[in-house]
């Protein structure tokens, strides 16, 4: 059986991006994934910004060529874009300013790269996206085919049993976009989403990021500058030092599902609740649920110690 894993990383780059895209960059050199290409999508920052922050963090890992980066939808479908310069920085990358990456993102918009590359190999894409959903909405609506063409789609997004983290109760990827969001969990393919609930327990804190900062390869030192921006926003939120990395453990559960626990739910959008618009639900009642939607796996815990100790291997491992 073939053990490398194809993606197509549709994301907001954006600090825990940032990270996931250095974690996929130890798993392209171990074997493990193909990265088949990269859509940018609005969310953290526009997503121009964001390929390029992309691009800069792929060559940073060394893979320069052969990975098509692709910008994508510059705003939501119904609502007003917003970023997260508290978080990420205005940048993105936590106000560092790098400087200009190489290479330029390619012209195909990024929803045409994702239907043209699901196209191109039936059956063996998979998607994780770590931003808002916008680009996946469009791809669906530019090929109902599309569910068909993917063998698994991962989302990192939602809320459950747990506060939401920009507004009371959603969760930012998919309040930036809930239309979008709905559109994905509405469609006949399997779907992996990996909401707070799973990512706030694996929170990293003092004692990781003195670890990493002890590694003085330029990955390390990136993602030591980076995370610091991020370490200070979320410290106040964690009432201790430390940071959630969520992205990466979507793309960690993706490559390793073992690690988490899950549970089925037919999740839906909340459109309309004016406390409660973009908030993931499902019907939690015992009887058996009317809800028609294919179930969606939700991660609703893992494996925190092996998370942490593989992303910190594979951010010091380039
Ligand atoms: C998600 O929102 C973004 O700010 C992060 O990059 C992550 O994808 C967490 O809610
Ligand atoms: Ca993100």
């Amino acid at each position: 059986m073939n053990r490398t894993r194809t993606i197509f990383y549709d994301c907001d780059t954006g600090i825990d991006d940032a990270m996931t895209l250095l974690y996929l960059a130890s798993r392209i050199r171990a074997g493990a994934v193909d990265l088949a290409g990269v859509g940018t999508v609005h969310g953290n920052v526009d997503p121009l910004t964001g390929a390029l922050n992309t691009l800069r963090v792929l060559e940073l890992a060394g893979i320069q060529e052969g990975v098509p980066v692709a910008v994508g939808a510059a705003r939501p479908v119904a609502q007003d874009v917003h970023y997260a310069a508290d978080w990420h920085g205005t940048d993105g990358l936590g106000d560092t300013h790098l400087p200009e990456p190489a290479g330029r993102p390619v012209a195909e918009p990024a929803a045409a790269l994702l239907v043209r590359l699901a196209r191109a190999m039936p059956g063996e894409l998979t998607v994780l996206a770590t931003g808002p959903l916008t680009n996946l909405g469009a791809a669906l609506l530019l090929d109902p085919e599309l569910p068909s063409l993917v063998r698994e789609v991962v989302v990192m997004g939602g809320a459950f049993d747990h506060p939401g983290n920009i507004t009371t109760h959603a969760e930012a990827n998919i309040w930036h976009d809930p239309e979008a969001a709905d559109l994905v969990f509405a469609a006949d393919w399997p779907v992996l989403l990996v909401p707070l609930d799973a990512t706030h327990p694996t929170a990293v804190h003092g004692d990781w990021l003195d670890r990493l900062a002890a590694h003085d390869t330029a990955a390390a030192r990136f993602a030591v500058r980076v995370l610091s921006f991020y370490v200070d926003a979320y410290t106040p939120v964690l009432r201790n030092r430390g940071a959630v990395i969520h992205d990466a453990l979507a793309a960690m559960l993706m490559l390793e599902p073992e690690l988490g626990e899950y549970a089925q739910r037919a999740v839906r959008v909340e459109l309309r609740g004016k406390l409660t618009r973009g908030t993931t639900v499902w019907d939690a009642r015992s009887l058996p649920a009317a809800d028609t939607r294919r179930p969606v796996r939700v991660a609703v815990g893992g494996d925190v110690p092996a998370f942490h100790e593989r992303l910190l291997s594979a951010l010091t491992s380039l």
